[in-house]
C-alpha cells in the first residue's frame, strides 16, 4: 500500500476523507467504526446550526431539571435527540449512554449486530447557552468485544476507548478527535458544510501557566489545593475559567496548564461524569502527551460501575499536573 499522505497545510482534508484514510490503515476494518464517526460529525453540524438560533427560537432556551437534579435546557434535549437520530441508523451501534438519559438506551443486542457503545454529553456547559459562551458535545466510543471483564460492554475503563472527542460550538465550530493515533482538530466551514482538518497530531504545550477551576469552591477542595493555588499566584500563573468543560479543556489542550474539578462540599465525589466527560477528555489529553488524573491515579484506569458516576478531574500538561500532584501529596 502506498505511503499514507503526509498532512500538509495545503491539503484540503475533510473529516470524511480523514476517517476513510484512517480506516484504510486497518485493512480488516469493515468501515462500521468510520460510519459511527461520520454520524457524530453530522450531529455536530446540526447542533451547531440549532445553537446559532438559541435566541431566535425561544423554545430552545427555557429549562426543567434532568435526572441529576440539574437545570435542564430544551437545547440539552434537542441536542440529545439530534445525536440519537444521527446515530440511530448506524446498524453496528448497540447502546447509547447519554447524560440526558436516566438509563442507557439499548438499540441492538450483540445478536442483532450491536458492536459499539457511544457515551455522550450532548450539550456540555449548557448553563452558558444563552450567554454567548462556548458550549460543546463530548463523545466516547467503546467496542463491545473489548469488554472482557468489564461490568458491562458500555462500562469499560477509559483506556479501552476506541475513539473520543468533542465538538466546541464557539466563535468557530471545531471537532477534536482521537482514534488512538494522536489528536486531530477540524474546523467547520459553514460555506461548504464540511469539517476541515486544521491541526493534525496536536501536542499539549508543556509548562503552561494557566490554571482553570472554580475557585469559589476552594475552601472545600481538600488539603494541598490551597498551597498549590498560592504557589501558582506567586509564580505568575493566570486564572481562566469559562465554566464549560469543553471550552476550558480545549484551551488547556492548545495552551497547556491545568484544568481541574476537584471534590467539593456540594460534589464530594467530584461533579464531572466519568463515562462521558472525564474519560473522553482524559483520552484526548493523554493522546496529546498530557495527563488525566483523578487525584488517586489515572482517570483512564478507573473501573466504571455506573454510567453517570462522577469523578474528580485534573487534566493538563505533564509538568503542571505533576507539580499539582506533588503538592497534594505533601
Ligand atoms: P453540563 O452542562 O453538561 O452539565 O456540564 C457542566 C459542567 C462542565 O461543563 C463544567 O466544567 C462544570 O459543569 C462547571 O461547573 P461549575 O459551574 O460548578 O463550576
Ligand atoms: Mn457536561
Ligand atoms: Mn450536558
Amino acid at each position: 500500500m502506498e505511503h499514507p499522505p503526509k498532512y500538509t497545510a495545503d491539503n484540503l482534508t475533510t473529516i470524511q476523507s480523514f476517517i476513510l484514510q484512517e480506516a484504510r490503515r486497518h485493512p480488516n476494518a469493515s468501515g462500521e467504526f468510520s460510519w459511527l464517526l461520520s454520524a457524530i460529525a453530522l450531529a455536530g453540524k446540526v447542533i451547531a446550526a440549532k445553537i446559532r438560533r438559541v435566541h431566535l427560537d425561544p423554545v430552545l432556551d427555557i429549562g426543567g431539571d434532568n435526572v441529576h437534579g440539574e437545570q435542564q435546557k430544551p437545547m440539552d434535549l434537542v441536542a440529545n435527540e439530534i445525536i440519537i437520530r444521527c446515530l440511530g441508523d448506524r446498524t453496528d451501534l448497540g447502546l447509547l449512554g447519554s447524560e440526558e438519559e436516566a438509563e442507557p438506551v439499548q438499540l441492538r443486542s450483540a445478536e442483532e449486530g450491536g458492536k459499539y457503545s457511544v457515551l455522550f454529553d450532548p450539550l456540555d456547559g449548557s448553563a452558558n447557552l444563552g450567554l454567548g459562551v462556548g458550549v460543546g458535545t463530548i463523545f466516547s466510543i467503546l467496542r463491545h468485544e473489548q469488554a472482557l471483564d468489564a461490568e458491562a460492554p458500555h462500562l469499560q475503563i477509559g483506556r479501552k476507548q476506541v475513539a473520543a472527542g468533542y465538538i466546541l460550538y464557539g466563535p468557530s465550530t471545531v471537532l477534536v478527535l482521537s482514534t488512538g493515533r494522536g489528536v486531530h482538530m477540524f474546523s467547520l466551514d459553514p460555506a461548504v458544510g464540511a469539517f476541515v482538518l486544521v491541526r493534525s497530531d496536536l501536542k499539549i504545550p508543556s509548562g503552561g501557566k494557566t490554571y482553570s477551576l472554580n475557585e469559589a469552591n476552594a475552601d472545600s477542595f481538600g488539603s494541598g489545593w490551597g498551597d498549590w493555588l498560592s504557589g501558582c499566584r506567586r509564580t505568575g500563573w493566570r486564572s481562566r475559567y469559562i465554566g464549560s468543560m469543553v471550552a476550558d479543556v480545549h484551551r488547556t489542550l492548545l495552551e497547556g496548564g491545568v484544568f481541574a474539578y476537584p471534590r467539593t462540599a456540594r460534589h464530594p465525589e467530584g461533579k464531572l461524569r466519568l463515562m462521558y466527560e472525564a474519560n473522553p477528555m482524559a483520552f484526548l489529553i493523554e493522546q496529546a502527551g498530557g495527563r488525566g488524573e483523578s487525584g488517586t491515579g489515572p482517570i483512564l484506569n478507573i473501573r466504571p460501575t455506573h454510567v453517570h458516576q462522577r469523578v474528580p478531574v485534573i487534566l493538563g500538561d505533564p509538568v503542571g499536573v505533576d507539580q499539582l500532584l506533588n503538592t497534594l501529596r505533601r
